[in-house]
């Protein structure tokens, strides 16, 4: 056989399986630590990114897809920081999408680079892309974000669907004193327009854990308030969740709107997901501290096959879920450094 045709048969039979039973294929890749923005329930104004010598290079971050791929992981989300301040973005895309196996390959980002990128990452393979925008008043999205502005969000928008990656998504983090009162006017874009539009509760990590107790807003506070200024909303999928978001339509609307429900209503049961950091640890679960160093091994010269023998024995101690409710929160991260 071949070395790729070996390949292909190790991806046909491999399915890694955690202790739960719960069946591991989709890896969030964190690109980078750094952020062109600095929203409030992020990242604080000050913020100290990691030294570049510690984050994956390319060539290293490319084993370990190669792995993440050798153990049947098909779709595949780019995160941040902010994904697109990342050199070579769209060859990372077109490595992923040429690894046997792949079947979606998504981003999360806050939209200010796309109107520049979203030609070349489409052509490089990228499908889908999750907006983040938390307002659509100018001075409120200045005060959550400290240095974005609308207009660029709305322009990457366009451009996204211009390149034909739909349906859009866009992330919205509700944040009790900056955007409460925004989310009507965002959930009624759904009326004009074909997006989902989702609302998450803020979670609480490491240094900003105090600030974020302290500005949730549960997502039954943001449901009373958008059927109070726009209607009944109709629970859409009998109730089962779409991805992490329990989706409604407002009446005779384009798009959908999703509540994402972290705190209020875990959703561990289902977790299909693992998540590479950029400085090359994979983490078991969002919210827990436990993490598998990959950096090490790499730099000591390791391939593909090692680091997929170690990824399968970290995975099967993935831990169930968070405890959030029980005031457990991850302490040695904050969220830009795992990339949501
Ligand atoms: N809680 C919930 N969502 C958050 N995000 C960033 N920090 C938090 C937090 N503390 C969101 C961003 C973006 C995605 C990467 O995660 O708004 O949509
Ligand atoms: Fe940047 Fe996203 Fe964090 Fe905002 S939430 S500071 S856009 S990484």
């Amino acid at each position: 056989m071949t070395t790729i045709a070996r390949a292909d048969a190790a991806v046909k039979s491999a399915r890694v399986m955690d202790a739960f039973g719960r069946h591991i294929h989709y890896l969030r890749v964190s690109l980078t630590d750094k952020c062109n923005l600095r929203c409030v329930y992020c990242m604080p104004e000050q913020m100290v990114f990691r030294p570049n010598e510690e984050l994956l290079t390319d060539d290293e971050l490319a084993i370990v897809l190669r792995a993440a791929s050798l153990l049947g992981f098909d779709k595949y989300r780019l995160t941040g920081g902010e994904p697109t301040v990342r050199p070579n973005l769209p060859a990372i895309v077109k490595q992923i999408a040429d690894l046997p196996g792949t079947r979606e390959i998504a981003m999360t980002t806050n939209g200010i680079r796309l109107a520049q990128l979203a030609g070349p990452l489409k052509e490089a393979g990228l499908r889908r892309v999750n907006v983040s925008l938390d307002s659509l008043d100018e001075t409120k999205f200045h005060r959550m974000t400290r240095w974005g502005h609308v207009r660029d969000v709305l322009a990457g928008i366009e451009a996204v669907e211009a390149a034909g990656m739909t349906p859009i998504k866009i992330n919205c983090v509700v944040v009790r004193g900056f955007n409460e009162d925004d989310i009507v006017t965002l959930a009624r874009l759904t009326c004009e327009r074909d997006w989902q539009v989702r609302f998450l509760e803020v979670m609480p990590f490491a240094d900003v854990a105090e600030f974020q107790q302290a500005s949730i807003v549960t997502t039954r506070e943001m449901i009373e308030r958008i059927e109070a200024g726009l209607g009944k909303l109709v629970e859409l999928n009998d109730g089962r969740l779409d991805g992490e978001a329990r989706m409604y339509r407002l009446p005779g609307a384009r798009g959908e709107i999703g509540f994402i429900s972290p705190v209020s209503a875990p959703f561990c049961a289902n977790c299909n997901r693992v998540r590479l950091t950029a400085d090359g640890t994979l983490r078991l679960c969002l919210l827990k501290d436990g993490e598998l160093d990959l950096r090490t091994p790499l730099r000591r010269g390791a391939g593909a096959e090692e680091l997929a023998d170690l990824m399968r024995q970290a995975i099967w101690r993935k831990p169930w879920g968070h405890e959030l409710a029980h005031g457990v929160i991850p302490l040695n991260r904050i969220m830009s450094e795992i990339g949501g």
